[in-house]
Order: structure tokens, then sequence, then C-alpha cells
């Protein structure tokens, strides 16, 4: 896979090699989704929606945070959904999950419908951000919390698949882009360590999660 096909599978998997890119991500964002789970503000009976999921693996730690939550995914590739719906169908029946295919930039749930909306490796692909953001911004109840994790541009930027279809952020450009857009930060984490890529090459990867609260007033 060239760095074009595997820049367009990150945005949007399909087909067997987009389920092999998802099952490498697992892998490779683990650590990301282990800082979210530390620093998610998740309450017994909170609604908690998923933007962005993959295929879906993840779910199951939700529950393992709290297991009372009410657990909303999104994501607008169909093979995802499918992938997704297939491992958590035990979740699904219990009515703790619900799998929708859908974009970001149009929303299929009432104004104020969640607590929290949970995005990793996603904001490169809300293109133009403003109107996802406003999307995210409307389901999201007055006091909710977004929580986005991502790898900021200096970290990623020399990487070849980043260089079509990604919008990349350093931590002070993403915060002032949520900012002007109704949200306020109120917690950013950052964790940098070492990695040996397949080619052992040294790598430094710089895992970032911030949380941006839904500002009632804006
Ligand atoms: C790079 S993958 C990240 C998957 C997982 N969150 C992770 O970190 O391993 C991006 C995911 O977001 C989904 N996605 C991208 N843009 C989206 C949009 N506008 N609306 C819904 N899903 C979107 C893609 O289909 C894909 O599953």
């Amino acid at each position: 896979m060239d760095a074009k096909q595997l820049s367009d599978q990150l945005k949007k998997p399909s087909g067997e090699a987009g389920l092999e890119v998802a099952e490498a991500l697992n892998e490779s964002n683990q650590r990301l989704y282990d800082l979210a789970f530390e620093i998610m503000p998740a309450q017994p009976e909170a609604q908690i929606i998923e933007i962005g999921f993959g295929n879906g693996k993840h779910f199951a730690d939700y529950f393992r945070v709290e297991p009372n939550l009410k657990l909303t995914g999104v994501d607008f590739s169909p093979d995802m959904c499918r992938e997704a719906k297939n491992r958590n169908q035990e979740f699904i029946n219990n009515k703790q999950l619900s799998v929708h295919c859908c974009d970001t930039s149009a929303l299929p749930f009432p104004d104020h419908t969640f607590d929290v909306a949970v995005a990793l490796n996603v904001i490169y692909f809300l293109d133009p951000p403003e109107v996802h953001l406003k999307e995210i911004k409307r389901i999201l109840k007055p006091d909710g919390k977004f929580l986005i994790g991502y790898r900021p541009r200096h970290s990623v930027e020399h990487l070849e698949f980043t260089k079509q279809n990604f919008i990349l952020y350093e931590s002070d450009e993403l915060s002032s882009l949520l900012e002007e857009n109704g949200f306020t930060i109120t917690m950013e984490e950052i964790r940098t360590y070492k990695k040996r890529a397949m080619d052992h090459t040294e790598l430094t990867i710089c895992d970032c999660c911030l949380i941006a609260k839904n500002d009632a007033t804006a």
C-alpha cells in the first residue's frame, strides 16, 4: 500500500485493506486510548458518544472504566460499522451500545443528548472543522465534554501519509480552534515515548489528549 492509499484508508477504512489497517491501529493507538480512559470524565449512567471508532475494538474498554455507561458509536465507514457491530453484539443486545453509520457533519441525535464525546485520531479529518465542531457542540449537553486524542503536527508531519487528507494541529492551534467554536479547554495531557518501527528505526510518539468543555454561553 502506498502513502496515498494508506492515507485514504486512515480517513475512511474500506474493504479487506481497511480491516487490516484498522487492526494495525488497535495496536498503534492502544496507549492513546489508555490515556483517554485515564482522564475520561465517565460517571455511572453517562451518555457517551465515540466518533470515528474504527473497528470498535475499544468499546469493551469503556465498560471496564464504568460498567453502567450508555455508549453510542458513530463512524462514516460502512465497513467499520459492520465490523464493530459484529465484534460488540453482546453490548448491542444488552442495549449498552448503539452503532450508527453517519458523518459528524450531520449527526442523527437531538440537541443536548450526550455528557461526553470522544474522538481519537479523528480531528485531522474533520474538514472544514467548524462544521463538525458545531454539530458536536449541538449534541453535547450544555456542560458536556469533548475529549480529543491526537498526535501534534511536529510529531507526524514527516510521515508521508499525513501529507494528504490530514489537517494537522499543534496543541495551541487546536485549543484556539476549539475556543473559537464555543468550547473551553479544561485539561491537556501529553505523553511522549520511543518505539521501534517495523524497519527498526526509532520513532518518537507523542500522544496528546485534551478535554474541552461545551461553553453553554458561547
Ligand atoms: C484513523 S481512524 C481512527 C480509529 C480509532 N479512533 C483509533 O484511534 O484507532 C479514523 C476513523 O474515523 C472515521 N471518520 C473520519 N472522519 C469521519 C467523519 N467525518 N464522520 C464519522 N467518522 C469519521 C473513519 O471512518 C475511521 O474509522
